[in-house]
């Protein structure tokens, strides 16, 4: 429903980030703005089935890291499209740096880091808002932020397209592709774990 029109809402692009009990992680979210100037506050919104949601959930802390136009799919693609329920996404991962607090988040690619502290967290039921207090930040590069839009343009691979062949569809957030003509109402992306109104219908 009325899903051009959201479209068309403006988004930056985040690499989300948390530690708890010796275990950390960090998911790309599209959702993180500020909500308040005194006291300073963020919101972010994460979905129950992400692990770092379970993190922050535990940890009432979390760290976002702002993209830039310098950020590459593979950022994506790493945070974005697996879970660290199956790996341990800052274990071997070299561009990441570590607040007092002891919380990883992601340098490459990005152009601030700024930790929060929960105040409240909001059940939106598939998705849970949490709203926190700015506790540190700092600036990592003058490279401009990357949009929402400008991921679709520029970063995301792009797929030829046939005018004829087999129907698919193909998840607008990602790029992942269904090989079928009609997709189920309520699939999943895999990779992105978007709904199937994320997905366009495609010739493969
Ligand atoms: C462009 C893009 C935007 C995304 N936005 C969100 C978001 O706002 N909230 C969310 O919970 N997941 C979002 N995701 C999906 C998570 O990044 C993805 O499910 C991730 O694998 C979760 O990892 P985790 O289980 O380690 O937390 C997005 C993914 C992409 C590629």
């Amino acid at each position: 429903m009325f899903e051009k029109e959201m479209r068309n809402l403006t988004y930056g692009l985040f690499v989300l980030s948390a530690a708890a009990d010796g275990k950390s992680s960090g998911c790309i979210i599209n959702t993180a703005m500020q909500v308040t100037d005194t006291p300073l506050k963020m919101a972010i919104c994460v979905n129950k089935n992400s692990f770092t949601g379970q993190l922050i959930r535990k940890s009432r802390r979390f760290v976002v890291s702002v993209l830039d136009e310098k950020a590459d799919f593979d950022i994506f693609r790493h945070f974005g499209f697996q879970s660290g329920k199956d790996v341990d996404k800052f274990a071997d991962w070299k561009e990441k740096a570590e607040t007092p607090d002891g919380v990883p988040y992601q340098t490459r690619g990005a152009n601030a880091w700024i930790e929060c502290e929960v105040d409240e967290e909001i059940d939106l039921g598939t998705h849970l808002m949490y709203i926190g207090f700015v506790t540190n930040a700092d600036i990592l590069s003058d490279v401009p932020s990357a949009s929402y839009t400008y991921y679709h343009e520029h970063i995301k691979p792009r797929q030829e397209e046939k005018k004829e062949g087999r129907k698919a569809w193909r998840c607008i957030i990602c790029g992942y592709i269904y090989e079928g003509a009609d997709l189920p109402a309520d699939f999943i992306c895999p990779w992105c774990k978007h709904p199937a109104s994320d997905f366009e219908p495609i010739m493969i």
